[in-house]
């Protein structure tokens, strides 16, 4: 029996890991935004799981455009830091975990989630952003291994919110049923608003993104209601990658208890939002 016992949502907003890859991060523009990430990142420092879990998207860097997985899981010894056009991020590779990896994918398949498997896969910063926001200096190796979970948020008909809070919950239910590991964190990325070409290119909603960051603790259900259009329409074209926290959140318990939350505008041309829920009954 393994157990959730956090959950991290974050944006993944590239210029996020650049800034910090460049110590950039006490300069006016940014600190603001790493000066919120502060509480967090004690507290999850205090927290570190066994394995963790991380819901993410690729941006056609570590799978080509012409195959678009619309749900996809990791089932490698490790994962290698996709370069996307300007070299790789120095941070360390991934440590993977198959046995749980093939549990999870078994389980998932058995409530009739059809997953594509990656044996292997390049991460790119949808990936690697959140693990630098978690942890911002690894040193050699992250603190944990980590499972990726891909969802296509990148190319239309992405799955339902609908979908992905049930996926989650089916992920929740996997991982209960796992003897292999004791605790377990999970991270649900992207987001928040955010529109990055066309007409509406630059366009951020906090409305939207404040119903959503109180929703996504008190109220999932009612994220899960809203369509895909809706979520392109009230948070962007990419704004939509926000159905991926719903994953997050489905894996989680009915109640969890926020340890905090951070809002900034703009993180390049995005909404940067971060929200961590303790899933232990207090
Ligand atoms: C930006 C945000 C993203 O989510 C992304 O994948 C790439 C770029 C941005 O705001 O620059
Ligand atoms: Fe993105």
């Amino acid at each position: 029996m393994s157990e959730v016992i956090w959950g991290l949502a974050t944006s993944h907003v590239p210029s996020i890991g650049a800034a910090m890859d460049r110590g950039m991060t006490a300069d006016p523009v940014w600190a603001p935004l790493f000066e919120g990430y502060r509480p967090a990142r004690d507290w999850l420092a205090q927290n570190r799981p066994d394995v963790a879990i991380l819901v993410y998207n690729d941006h056609a860097n570590g799978v080509d455009f012409d195959i678009v997985p619309t749900f996809a899981i990791g089932t490698a010894e490790k994962y290698q830091v996709a370069d996307e056009g300007f070299g790789r991020r120095p941070v360390p590779h991934i440590e993977g975990d198959p046995d749980f990896s093939f549990h999870i994918l078994h389980h998932l398949m058995d409530e009739n989630f059809d997953l594509t498997v990656f044996s292997e896969l390049d991460v790119d910063h949808g990936f690697t952003v959140p693990l630098s926001v978690w942890t911002p200096e690894p040193g050699d190796a992250w603190p944990c291994p980590v499972i990726p979970i891909m969802v296509n948020v990148i190319r239309y008909p992405q799955p339902t919110a609908a979908r992905c809070y049930a996926l989650g919950q089916a992920l929740g239910r996997a991982i209960a049923g796992y003897d292999g590991v004791r605790t377990v964190g999970i991270l649900g990325t992207g987001g928040m608003s955010h529109q990055l070409a066309g007409a509406r290119a630059g366009f951020i909603n906090p409305t939207f993104d404040h119903m959503f960051l109180e929703a996504i603790e008190k109220d999932p259900q009612k994220l899960a209601e809203l369509s895909r259009e809706e979520y392109i329409r009230e948070a962007g074209s990419e704004g939509i990658e926000l159905i991926m926290w719903l994953v997050m959140r489905g894996a989680m318990n009915a109640q969890v208890r926020k340890v905090h939350s951070v809002y900034h505008v703009p993180a390049s041309n995005t909404a940067a939002g971060l929200a961590l829920f303790d899933n232990r009954p207090a």
